[in-house]
């Protein structure tokens, strides 16, 4: 059957209608008083989920372009800066800052391994003469379900007291707890197609008073992701370009939903959703790429080792239209990974589930025990 498409990537992830339907709209003028409220109210709301009084902006841009933002803002050429890398976006942070002429250390973990505190509190601790200016991780590494300590590495960087963090939060923010006040996060980018359950298209940078210290002497060029410019017209409940008016709408619509099902609500869905899909894989005996303790609100990476990996995510979207994504770089062909990030809700993961099984029963593993992981991910869910 045609259209009955079912989305666990991890991006873009599913849509509620109520939002597709809020986009099909006229654009109207967005230096209008009638856009500037609609500005106003997702300004508002951004800072709710992202538990913030400071500064949350809207960019027309993707995630790695809020990441950009986050290097081109806040730091100059030849500044030292501790990257974290653990995977395809760990990854993506060093070459974009190198691409400005950062100058990058890399703390790197075996893809599947969460990144070591310790090892960045032991070269913060050794930076005496307070060189490093940033350190810069991926909260979620999409590419292997990993979750790393950002609240641990976090405490190694406010203990330095001159770093700022930079956090890349585009599969986590919106699926499980970043206090960003708090915790004083100094730069967070994520990006509409996520958490958001928004099509991409929007990336989102906050801001913290510490980094907005740093834009002050930062010299990377910058133009149009001149994050001050940003905040001068969110300020006004403007923007300094056009933005993009109808996804707006689709924000404006996503944020209510968010702020109704509320925080709490929010972090438990995503939590109950990875921990039914780890459930289940572990009744099936399928190896689960990430550890429990360092588990991705948002995806779950799974290294099949009798069936092919390639070969479930085939039947998966053949016989079911089931989209499951698959590894990258060296992991293809290794591993696939099943999203369960932002419109995503209990059925969907029984369905997902369910159809896995009979995915592997079509290849012929004689592993599965039928209802088995329906069983082990239904434990899970009807639980209050
Ligand atoms: C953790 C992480 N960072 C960055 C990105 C890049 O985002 P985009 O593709 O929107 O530029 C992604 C996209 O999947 C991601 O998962």
């Amino acid at each position: 059957m045609d259209n009955k498409l079912m989305l666990m990537i991890p991006g873009p992830t599913p849509v509620p209608e109520k939002v597709l339907l809020a986009m099909a709209k006229h654009p109207i003028g967005h230096r209008s008083g009638e856009f500037s409220k609609v500005i106003a109210e997702l300004t508002e709301n951004l800072k709710w989920l992202h538990q913030t009084e400071h500064d949350v902006l809207m960019l027309s841009a993707t995630g790695t372009g809020a990441m950009e933002a986050g290097i081109i803002n806040f730091l100059s050429p030849g500044d030292q800066v501790l990257v974290g890398n653990n995977g395809k976006f760990g990854e993506r942070w060093g070459k974009l800052a190198k691409a400005f002429g950062v100058v990058v250390e890399e703390i790197t973990a075996e893809w599947g391994k969460p990144l070591d505190v310790e090892e960045f509190r032991s070269k913060l601790e050794a930076d005496t003469d307070k060189k490093i200016k940033a350190v810069i991780i991926t909260h979620s590494e999409t590419s292997t379900g990993v979750l790393n300590d950002l609240e641990g590495i976090n405490k190694a960087v406010k203990a330095h007291g001159v770093a700022l963090i930079i956090v890349d939060a585009v599969t986590s923010l919106g699926a499980c707890n970043i206090p960003v006040d708090e915790w004083a996060l100094d730069v967070v980018a994520s990006g509409s197609q996520k958490g958001y359950m928004l099509p991409p298209g929007l990336g989102f940078v906050s801001v913290g008073p510490k980094a907005w210290q740093a834009y002050k002497t930062a010299k990377i060029p910058r133009f149009y992701l001149d994050l001050g410019k940003y905040k001068k017209a969110t300020d006004e409940n403007s923007s300094p370009f056009t933005p993009p008016v109808n996804l707006m709408y689709g924000l404006q619509a996503s944020l209510q939903m968010l702020k109704a099902e509320g925080l709490e609500g929010i972090f438990k869905r995503h939590q109950k959703a990875t921990q039914a899909t780890r459930e289940a894989m572990k009744a099936l005996s399928l190896p689960l790429f990430a550890p429990d303790n360092a588990a991705s609100p948002a995806i779950t990476a799974v290294a099949p080792i009798t069936v092919e990996a390639e070969k479930i995510r085939s039947v998966m979207k053949k016989r079911f239209d089931i989209a499951l994504a698959g590894g990258q770089d060296h992991l293809q062909g290794k591993i696939f990974r099943i999203g369960h990030l932002g419109f995503v809700c209990e059925r969907d993961i029984l369905a997902a589930i369910a159809s896995l099984e009979a995915t592997l029963m079509a290849l012929g593993d004689r592993q599965v025990t039928s209802g088995a992981g329906v069983a082990a991910a239904a434990r899970i869910l009807i639980q209050d």
